[in-house]
């Protein structure tokens, strides 16, 4: 048990924030997007990498079977599963690709997806489904989220007899939603429909337990929010559903020369290729377990929150779903006022060294923020004058950093 730290103990935080050595002249506000990695596990990283380069043969041949499968395990009981039912992949793009390649599919079959979803998740099953004469039906979720059911309610509207799966993310990429999982899976299930979280932001932001869900596919990125190096990522296969899965690369599944007897030996060796971010993926787990994962995530949320009423404050607007009943974790995402936005993101970083995504959803502007532990409520108050200035709600122009602000 770690000790409970508040939430604006300033100091303490201030210094945790050196642990990330980001650019001085970046206010970094957009770990949702790529991740930073803090100093120790960079180290660690940097560590592995030399301990292959010093021995190749011996590091891939003798012993790298037995790193993965320690890695691999540190991680299935951290996201709430085991070692069998996971494999390490680069990211939740690839986990992606694996399952729409592997997914059985027929003609007119439908894949279900929402308006919510990853771009590049929509492009991954629009292939799949064109390749198989299927079709990749998107269903439009409701303006205001008010309530859990209400969610599960809109999904459900759209299947149909021909409904093969639903994928779904876990906290959504363009509103930063933190989706009602359980219910949806519970929902899915029982009609037979499995279900592929996209959780790239889920691993640290939320707790995990991914056996207790019941869905047949997990996908998730650790570079984001758990601080793993980039490059580090996992696939979650059910035991119902791994007989059928096959990595996108073929090459001698287990190291030589045995031969692959099980579905996850199969993506054990993929060709030479650096392991070094999946093995450094333990470190990157006890780093935030040392600061306390409920620390972790009672920070960010605090700053998240913090952020959120500053920009509503700003701007009289409100967020499409309520902050106090769970809908957000770590992001904030609010709507900014009327207007022609497409610039503003580029002027916040070249004019003020600002880094937010400026985010164009369903015809309307909106300001996704991410905070994280090196995070602080002044950079939130540069971003929000910022903002002001730049929409032409105040004269002064806040000045680019020289450094992070402390
Ligand atoms: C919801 C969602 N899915 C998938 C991805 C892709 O993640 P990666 O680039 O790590 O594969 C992202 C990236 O931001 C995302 O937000």
């Amino acid at each position: 048990m770690t000790d409970q730290i508040a939430f604006d103990d300033h100091k303490y935080w201030a210094e945790l924030a050196n642990d990330w050595h980001i650019r001085p002249d970046s206010i970094y506000l957009n770990h949702g997007s790529f991740g930073v990695t803090p100093y120790p596990v960079r180290e660690k990283r940097r560590e592995w990498i030399e301990r292959l380069d010093q021995q190749p043969m011996d590091f891939y041949v003798r012993r790298l079977e037995g790193y993965l499968d320690f890695a691999r395990d540190k991680l299935a009981e951290f996201v709430g599963t085991t070692l069998n039912n996971l494999v390490f992949v680069e990211n939740a793009t690839y986990g992606m690709n694996v399952v729409a390649e592997s997914f059985p599919l027929a003609a007119g079959d439908e894949v279900l997806l929402n308006n919510h979803e990853y771009g590049a998740v929509h492009r991954i099953w629009q292939r799949t489904c064109l390749k198989h004469s299927a079709k990749a039906v998107t269903v439009k979720l409701p303006e205001r989220f008010e309530s859990r059911q209400q969610l599960v309610d809109y999904l459900l509207a759209g299947v149909t007899d021909e409904t093969k799966l639903l994928v779904i993310s876990h906290i959504t990429s363009p509103t930063g939603l933190i989706m009602p999982v359980e219910e949806i899976c519970r929902a899915f299930t029982e009609r037979n429909i499995p279900v592929c979280i996209d959780g790239p932001h889920a691993p640290a932001q939320v707790p995990l337990d991914i056996d207790r869900l019941g869905c047949a596919y997990y996908t998730a990125s650790c570079h984001k929010w758990l601080c793993g190096p980039l490059g580090s990522g996992f696939l979650f296969i059910h035991p119902d559903c791994q007989d059928r899965v096959q990595p996108p690369i073929k090459s001698w599944g287990r190291l030589l020369p045995a031969l692959p007897e099980t579905w996850d030996e199969e993506f054990t060796w993929q060709g030479t290729r650096d392991p070094s971010p999946f093995l450094t993926v333990p470190t990157a787990i006890e780093y935030l377990s040392k600061i306390g994962m409920e620390n972790f995530r009672g920070r960010s949320r605090w700053l998240a929150s913090y952020a959120e009423q500053k920009l509503c404050e700003a701007f009289s607007t409100v967020p499409i779903a309520d902050r106090s009943q769970g809908w957000y974790g770590s992001m904030a995402h609010v709507p900014l006022p009327e207007g022609e936005w497409t610039e503003l993101q580029h002027q916040l970083w070249e004019r003020l060294g600002i880094e937010v995504p400026i985010i164009n959803f369903e015809e309307k502007w909106y300001v996704r923020v991410s905070c994280h532990l090196y995070n602080t409520t002044r950079q939130i108050d540069s971003l929000v004058m910022s903002l002001q200035t730049l929409t032409g709600r105040a004269s002064e122009v806040a000045p680019r950093p020289a450094r992070s602000a402390p």
